[in-house]
């Protein structure tokens, strides 16, 4: 494809979906958050009342398939139904994850996430958009930060939308959840070989969001 493509990938919580969207404001790029695709799946699992195992896995990726949803004004909708905050809760993160280790899921949701490939470009976040969904992107970014920072992060996200949670119990889901997503066998979170590394741990959002613009100059 003709179309440039931006990948950030990245463990829970390391800032991917902040920077992502801004770089792509600032590019006047198209954005997709390919986690919220998962999440979504999840919710619609659930409530059809299907947990999240093998034996589920043909029909969660029916539903995966055909999700009725909509991307507006930064809201998710799902048949109409504004589920923009449902799917942000930590119960609904964990749900996302484990849809997500069902091969058959993830089949089902390529086809959705190469149709956000439009021109002028795209900026992607994820867990494996330079690995396996646009593994011809011309720049791939592998974004961590501590498990600590991240936990952190995640806190003042829940608690600004009035969300109560303790840090330690936040820390220690975050860390289920990647373990989860590293050791899957497909699409395992794991830097694609040719990403640039940055760690914001210590980095401000707009140190973070230079560093990306910056190398994207670099491989014009
Ligand atoms: O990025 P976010 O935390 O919203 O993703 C929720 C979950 O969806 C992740 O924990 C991961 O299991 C799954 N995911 C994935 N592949 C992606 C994006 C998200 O497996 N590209």
């Amino acid at each position: 494809s003709e179309v440039p493509v931006i990948c950030i990938d990245g463990p829970t919580a390391s800032g991917k979906g902040t920077l992502a969207a801004e770089v792509a404001r600032l590019l006047g790029y198209h954005y997709l958050d390919s986690g919220s695709l998962y999440r979504v799946t999840g919710l619609a699992a659930r409530r059809a009342g299907l947990e999240a195992n093998a034996a589920n896995e043909a029909q969660i990726a029916a539903l995966a398939a055909a999700l009725p949803l909509q991307f507006t004004e930064g809201k998710v909708l799902l048949a109409g139904e504004d589920v923009s905050d449902d799917i942000r809760t930590e119960a609904a993160g964990m749900d996302a994850s484990r849809v997500s280790a069902l091969p058959a899921v993830r089949e089902a949701l390529q086809d959705l996430q190469h149709r956000f490939r439009r021109l002028p470009g795209l900026v992607a976040d994820g867990r494996d958009m330079g690995t396996v969904i646009f593994p011809d992107a011309a720049l791939k970014v592998f974004l961590t930060a501590g498990a600590a920072q991240r936990a952190e992060r995640r806190h003042k996200q829940l608690i600004s939308k009035g969300i109560s949670t303790t840090l330690d119990s936040l820390r220690s889901d975050l860390e289920a959840r990647d373990a989860r997503d590293s050791s899957r066998s497909v699409a395992p979170l794991k830097p694609a070989q040719d990403a640039r590394h940055l760690d914001n741990s210590q980095l401000s959002i707009e140190h973070s969001i230079d560093t990306v613009l910056n190398w994207w100059q670099q491989v014009q």
